[in-house]
C-alpha cells in the first residue's frame, strides 16, 4: 500500500515549500494539486470563460486535458499535452483558480486523477481539501497555517526576489479574499480535518516545520 501525507491549509501557508522537501526527504512524490486548479484556470481565461458560466465550465471539462508527469522528480503540469507549469503562476490565474474551484464538475475531474496519483505511489500531496475529501484515508494529515500578515509578507518577499513590483497592503487583501472563498464554498471547503495534526508556522522557520512534519512522519511509520 502507498504511504500518502496529506498537507492542507490557505495560501502562503508553506504547504509547497514544505511539500516538495519533505518528499525529497523521503523520497515520495510531491503532488501539487494546485498547479492542477490552476491550470484549469488558465484555460478557461484563454477561452474566454468567466468562473460563474457552470454551464461553459461543465462542457469545458469534457474537452480539456489536464495530465501531470514527473521530470528528475519535478511535477510538471500539462494542458492539453503543453507545459503550462510556469505560466500558471500569476496571482490573476491564481484568483481565478480559486473561484473556479468552487465548480462541482471541476473538482471532481481534478479529485479523481489525484487519487489516481496516490494509489499508485508514496505522496506527499498538499491542497485544499487533501485531508477531508481527496484522501480522508490518508496515513497523516498535516493543517499548516500562518497569519494574514505573514503569509502576505512571504508573498511580498517572494515578488521582490523575483525582481517584480508588489504592494503589501493588496497582496494581504487578496490572500484574505481568497481564504474567504475557500474557507466558505459549498464543496470542499477549506477546513482542518478532525484527525489532523495542527500546525501554525507564523513564527517557524522551513526547516523547524519541516522537522516537526518529519517527526509526525516517523511516529506514524513506527
Ligand atoms: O504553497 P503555499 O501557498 O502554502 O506557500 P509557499 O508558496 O510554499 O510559501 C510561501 C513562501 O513562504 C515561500 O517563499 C517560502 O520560502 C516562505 N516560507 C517561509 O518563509 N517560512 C516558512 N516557515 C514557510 C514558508
Ligand atoms: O499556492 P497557493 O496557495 O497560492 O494556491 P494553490 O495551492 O496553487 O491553489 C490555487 C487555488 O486552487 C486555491 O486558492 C484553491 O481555491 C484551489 N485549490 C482547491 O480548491 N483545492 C485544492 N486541492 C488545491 C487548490
Amino acid at each position: 500500500m502507498a504511504f500518502n501525507i496529506a498537507i492542507d491549509g490557505p495560501a502562503g501557508a508553506g504547504k509547497s515549500t514544505i511539500a516538495r522537501a519533505l518528499a525529497k526527504r523521503l523520497s515520495y512524490i510531491y503532488v501539487d494539486t494546485g498547479a492542477m486548479y490552476r491550470a484549469m484556470a488558465l484555460y478557461l481565461l484563454r477561452e474566454g470563460i468567466s468562473a460563474e458560466d457552470s454551464g461553459r465550465i461543465e462542457e469545458a471539462c469534457e474537452r480539456v486535458d489536464i495530465s501531470i508527469i514527473y521530470e528528475d522528480n519535478v511535477q510538471k503540469v500539462l494542458l492539453n499535452g503543453e507545459d503550462v507549469s510556469s505560466l500558471i503562476r500569476s496571482e490573476e490565474v491564481g484568483n481565478m483558480a480559486s473561484r473556479s474551484a468552487q465548480n462541482g464538475r471541476v473538482r471532481e475531474k481534478l479529485v479523481e486523477l489525484q487519487r489516481q496519483l496516490a494509489a499508485k505511489t508514496d505522496v506527499v500531496m498538499d491542497g485544499r481539501d487533501i485531508g477531508t475529501c481527496v484522501l480522508p484515508g490518508a496515513d497523516v494529515k498535516i493543517y499548516l497555517t500562518a497569519s494574514v500578515h505573514t503569509r502576505a509578507v512571504r508573498r511580498y518577499k517572494e515578488y521582490l526576489e523575483k525582481g517584480m513590483e508588489a504592494d503589501l497592503a493588496q497582496i494581504e487583501e487578496d490572500i484574505e479574499k481568497r481564504d474567504h472563498q475557500d474557507m466558505n464554498r459549498e464543496i470542499s471547503p477549506l477546513k482542518k480535518a478532525e484527525d489532523a495534526v495542527l500546525l501554525d508556522s507564523s513564527d517557524m522557520t522551513i526547516e523547524e516545520v519541516l522537522d516537526a512534519m518529519t517527526a509526525v512522519c516517523e511516529k506514524k511509520k513506527s
